[in-house]
């Protein structure tokens, strides 16, 4: 329980010969990082930009390139790395190396490496839009997909031959993820998943809103997190921009990517949640709606004399409305958030009265922060959690409910 996926990992990266190599070199430090034991080969091509040296210093490993394959050593390189790696990794993959490989060349060391493992490969090409839209990439990229390479197809956007257009080696993040999300056991394949988060907006007048500092993190953190383990994720989202991207791993998964339904106010994220709730196996209520709105909403905008004292009412409880049609085989999950004195209680309480599985509870000092403490009511303990990150706590929530 509570494992990184990259932990004693092997991880082989092939770097081919394209301008967006400089951007692989962050991302073999934080597998590194994260505890994979990595390995590189560099193309013909890769040599012609970078020197391996800053790759062995990166990796900790020798890194591998030309030369080494004919050396007589007594080993046969490519059948040794060939059988290192759990994953596979290429990036930059260029338009040469990608029609080679779709034509089984294994005139260099990458190439006859990929061609005896049996290791899943994930290939992130990069190149000018043209490049990449020519029928001859295109067609070798088919014949890869129909062979179970997982290709990624590049962004769009500036690329380094100074156009715009699709050819972009995705950021380092979204690489990384996608590799985070390879680890992760598909535990809720077919399964449907509601998330509500981030705060929600109760108007005042045309202008001005009661609302609240959410910054929606923890469920973006969650949502992420029943992706990698292959649900249908629905987001009912209150905030404003998500806290980062869900990585493209749906084709590779074939499942849906994660359907994010913005929202405003309470009682919209309330309708969205009621039409989503009842197919979901888990429901987590990981927003921070606002508990009060005012009895009015003014037209226009206030003259700042017209109105001194707001009449306030109670929105929508989301949570306790949908507990009241849960069924046995579901699942959720809920957050409380409390002032310090009175946390356990208030948890407990809500916990009973809303009828979820687990609770977190989790002092106000959460409410943007990266790291917190936090106290997880399951059905049978009460465990805590101190200065664990956001990140960690939404894995653990889904191993703690067995999904
Ligand atoms: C400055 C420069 C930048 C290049 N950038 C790319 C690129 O981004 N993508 C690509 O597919 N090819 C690019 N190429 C072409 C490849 O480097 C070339 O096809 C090379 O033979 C690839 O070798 P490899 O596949 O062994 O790495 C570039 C070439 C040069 C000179």
């Amino acid at each position: 329980m509570f494992a990184n996926g990259f932990k004693g990992k092997n991880v082989l990266v092939g770097l081919t010969g394209g301008i967006a190599i400089y951007k692989v070199c962050e991302l073999i430090r934080k597998f590194k990082n994260s505890g994979a034991n990595v390995k590189v080969i560099l193309s013909k091509g890769a040599e012609k930009f970078v020197t391996p040296l800053l790759f062995a210093s990166l990796s900790g490993q020798k890194a591998y390139t030309e030369e080494d394959f004919f050396k007589p050593t007594g080993e046969i390189l490519h059948i040794e790395l060939a059988n290192f790696p759990d994953v596979v990794v290429i990036a930059p993959a260029t338009a040469s190396f990608i029609a080679k490989l779709a034509s089984g060349q294994a005139d260099e060391l990458l190439l006859s490496t990929l061609l005896a493992t049996k290791a899943p490969v994930y290939i992130f090409p990069a190149m000018n839009t043209n490049m990449w839209e020519h029928p001859a990439t295109q067609r070798n990229i088919e014949i890869l997909k129909t062979w179970g390479y997982r290709i990624y197809e590049p962004a769009s956007g500036i690329l380094a031959c100074d156009t715009t257009g699709k050819g972009r080696l995705p950021e380092v993040e979204e690489i990384f993820e996608t590799l985070q999300a390879h680890f992760v056991k598909k535990t809720l394949l077919n399964h449907k998943v509601l998330i509500t988060g981030g705060p929600t907006k109760e108007y005042i007048d045309e202008v001005r809103c009661i609302t609240n500092d959410s910054s929606g993190k923890m469920a973006f953190l969650l949502a992420k997190e029943a992706y990698y383990r292959g649900a249908e994720v629905y987001l009912i989202w209150g905030g404003k921009d998500l806290p980062g991207v869900f990585p493209r791993i749906n084709e590779f998964l074939g499942i849906p990517y994660p359907k994010v339904f913005p929202v405003s106010t309470t009682k919209e994220m309330l309708e969205v949640a009621k039409r989503i709730f009842p197919k979901c196996r888990l429901a987590i209520f990981a927003a921070a709606p606002c508990d009060f709105r005012p009895k009015t909403a003014f037209k226009g905008k206030l003259k700042k004399q017209e109105v001194l004292t707001l009449d306030l009412e109670l929105t929508e409880d989301i949570a306790k409305t949908l507990s009241s049609q849960k069924k046995p085989d579901q699942i959720t999950i809920g957050f409380a958030l409390e002032n310090p004195e009175n946390l356990e209680k208030y948890a407990l309480t809500k916990k009973q009265e809303k009828n979820f599985d687990l609770i977190v509870a989790n002092p106000i000092s959460t409410l943007s922060a990266e790291i917190s403490d936090f106290i997880v009511f399951t059905p049978k303990d009460k465990l805590y959690f101190n200065q664990v990150s956001k990140d960690y706590l939404a894995k653990v929530l889904f191993d703690l409910v067995g999904v």
